[in-house]
């Protein structure tokens, strides 16, 4: 049976719990991160043939530097091969690539590697994922705020001038809608730094499965989850 996504244009996930799924197996914390990448994979799928627009995935947050050198190299490793190996079947699937997040933090080859998939996807219509990558909310509040600062004292605007829809424009996430629904993997009940702006009216849904064991028929349940809900937007 499929489910058809209502009213749900757009995804933002928080793949948390690689960790751990690897270290209840006794393997290394990066072997968790290999499995997440393969569940990345299963899930863009599924979501994409499922009808949903946008999907935005936390791929590296920017608190994530202070881990551990050895298990960031191997994130970055992790990336880099994403970067290399997708390009097919993002083309064949119609998949824009965007990425949001600071990217002077990055390696040089994996922004290089980032703009060329942007580019090369830059005019794909059937689905947009989001990759946050050195991403963090409030960096890219006060990014935004600079930059409207910065147009005030050029003068090209005036104080009235700001107002929700210029505070968006100039955020990292600009032509992409607000998530409908978040969702957050591994039992933690928290945003970590994640679209705080944007999902001031998501609905959001917490599962307790580690992100590598996370499945689409998962996903088909939370979405049979969210057609349930009534969103009233601060409305009666
Ligand atoms: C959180 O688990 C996950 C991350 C910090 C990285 C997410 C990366 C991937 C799923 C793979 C690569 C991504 C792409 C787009 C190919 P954690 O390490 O915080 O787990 P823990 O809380 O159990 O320690």
């Amino acid at each position: 049976m499929s489910i058809e996504p209502q009213n749900l244009q757009h995804i933002a996930i928080i793949m948390d719990g690689n960790g751990r799924w690897a270290t209840k197996k006794g393997l290394p914390r990066s072997f968790g991160h290999k499995k997440g990448a393969e569940t990345v994979r299963e899930i863009t799928r599924a979501a994409g043939e499922m009808g949903v627009k946008y999907l935005t995935l936390y791929a590296f947050s920017t608190e994530n530097w202070q881990r551990d050198p050895d298990e960031v190299d191997a994130l970055m490793d992790l990336l880099r091969q994403y970067l290399k190996s997708e390009m097919s079947e993002l083309q064949k699937n119609g998949v824009k690539i965007v990425f949001i997040g600071e990217r002077e933090m990055l390696p040089a080859d994996i922004v290089e590697a980032m703009k060329k998939l942007e580019a090369d996807t830059l005019n794909n219509d059937k689905m947009t994922i989001c990759i946050a990558l050195s991403y963090g909310s409030r960096q890219e509040i006060v990014y935004a705020a600079r930059r409207i600062a910065a147009l005030a004292k050029r003068g090209d605007i005036s104080p009235e001038d700001v107002d929700m829809k210029m505070f968006s424009d100039m955020l990292y996430t600009k032509d992409i809608p607000n998530p409908d629904l978040l969702i957050r993997t591994s039992g933690e009940q928290r945003l970590s730094n994640y679209l705080l702006w944007q999902c001031a009216y998501s609905e959001f849904y917490f599962s307790n499965s580690l992100w590598p064991d996370f499945s689409r028929k998962e996903l088909e349940e939370i979405i049979a989850n969210y057609n349930q809900r009534e969103r009233r937007y601060g409305k009666a």
